[in-house]
């Protein structure tokens, strides 16, 4: 078997390389892609193929103004190593050809793992967008992939204070870190006025007062004896409260099999594409998630945000949001507050947090600049 040349530092292009595969890559990248298209970069968008389905996937690239991807890896879905293993040998290959002189990585996904490990053993310069997060729950993939991909990265884009300090806890050098605000953030306000709940109402036909749900962590939907609670106590809540819910393939399944379908109340969709699902979240009483995403925007929209998670690597959306973590029993109580306008009761909601002001995207371009020339 051939053994990977590591690339010699001359043969790098000026070519900047975004690496998507899945559904929050894109929402993250588009505002980067954008800051550097203004400033002249060369540059080439890799999606991977881990999410697949129009509605994982495609329609992201229609609604935010991301270029066609370059290249499409087509890895589709399996094991975590029979994905992270395929990852990188279509990522290796590419990187070869295309030699970039520098990949850019988003989140936590198998896609962000991958593209690290595999640039960083070719010599080619990695920037982790999203980096320092975490939930201290080696349980999670996510927390797997963000401790690996941050050790290999050459420039750490923080969203918040507290990943900054995280990251030197780990011994990252403080040259490579660098807080720069959260361009998901950046996409949902650069939206903002396409997220027209009455319009969205109108077409879905959408009940005057309801809570928007979507779950896919693994510890939510995998199996089906919790799958099983968690329909059982959504079912309580939705005797009092209509429920939209578009689903995550992940937990499609699952959630069919244990009825969540079957109340009357409870509405279950495909996913969404971005204009809409933010409009749903927009117009929400409250939303009940595990989503990481989710628990940013709704800190932005102010909207209640219940999250079904022991942990979360986004703390900032607590202390500077209205984010509250919950297990399924509190939820029938604190909905039935929020729905008595008392807020959720114990949480001060004071100002969103430093830099999430839709200028993260241009921040993270001028670094990448400097490096560059
Ligand atoms: C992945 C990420 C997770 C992220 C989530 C965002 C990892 C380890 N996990 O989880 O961090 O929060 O994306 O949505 O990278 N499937 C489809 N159609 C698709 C994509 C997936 O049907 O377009 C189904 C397949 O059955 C697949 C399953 O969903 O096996 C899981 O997909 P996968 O990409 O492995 O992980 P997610 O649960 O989506
Ligand atoms: N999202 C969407 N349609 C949906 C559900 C979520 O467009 O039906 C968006 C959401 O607004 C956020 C992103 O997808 O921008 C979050 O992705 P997800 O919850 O899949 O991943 P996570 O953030 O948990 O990694």
């Amino acid at each position: 078997m051939a053994s990977a040349p590591s690339r010699p530092a001359e043969a790098a292009t000026a070519e900047v390389v975004h690496i998507v595969g899945a559904r929050p890559n894109f929402v993250k990248a588009a505002p980067v892609v954008a800051a550097l298209a203004e400033r002249g970069v060369q540059q080439a968008v890799v999606h991977t193929g881990q999410h697949y389905d129009d509605r994982m996937s495609a329609v992201f690239f229609r609604e935010l103004g991301l270029p066609r991807p370059d290249v499409d890896l087509g890895v589709g879905s399996g094991s975590h190593a029979e994905q992270t293993a395929a990852l990188m040998v279509g990522l290796e290959r590419e990187f070869i050809e295309r030699s970039p002189g520098f990949v850019i990585v988003y989140g936590d996904v198998n896609s962000t793992l991958a593209a690290a490990l595999v640039a960083a053993k070719l010599h080619i310069p990695v920037a982790h967008v999203e980096a320092g997060l975490r939930s201290f729950d080696m349980t999670m993939p996510e927390e797997v992939n963000r401790r690996v991909t941050d050790q290999l990265s050459d420039l750490c884009f923080a969203t918040s204070p507290e990943a900054v300090g995280h990251l030197a806890n780990e011994g990252v050098d403080v040259e490579r870190v660098h807080l720069v605000g959260n361009p998901m953030i950046d996409t949902l306000l650069a939206h903002l006025d396409r997220f027209d709940v009455d319009a969205l109402r109108s077409r879905l036909d959408l009940p005057g007062t309801y809570l928007t749900a979507t779950l896919h962590r693994p510890a939510n939907v995998d199996d089906p004896a919790i799958v099983a609670r968690l329909v059982a106590r959504l079912h309580e809540v939705a005797d009092d409260v209509d429920i939209v819910m578009p689903v995550h393939p992940r937990g499609r399944a699952a959630f069919e099999a244990a009825g969540l379908g079957r109340h009357e109340r409870v509405r279950l969709l495909e996913p969404l594409g971005y204009i809409d699902f933010v409009t749903l979240v927009r117009g929400a009483a409250a939303v009940v998630t595990d989503s990481g995403g989710v628990q940013e925007e709704t800190t932005i929209l102010g909207v209640p945000c219940l999250t079904l998670r022991p942990n979360t690597e986004r703390p900032v959306t607590i202390t500077h949001g209205t984010n509250r973590l919950v297990v399924d029993s509190e939820l029938p109580g604190l909905v039935a507050k929020i729905l008595a306008g008392d807020g959720l009761g114990g949480t001060s909601i004071s100002d969103v947090p430093p830099l999430w002001d839709g200028q993260a995207g241009r921040r993270i371009a001028a670094v990448l600049a400097s490096e560059l020339v």
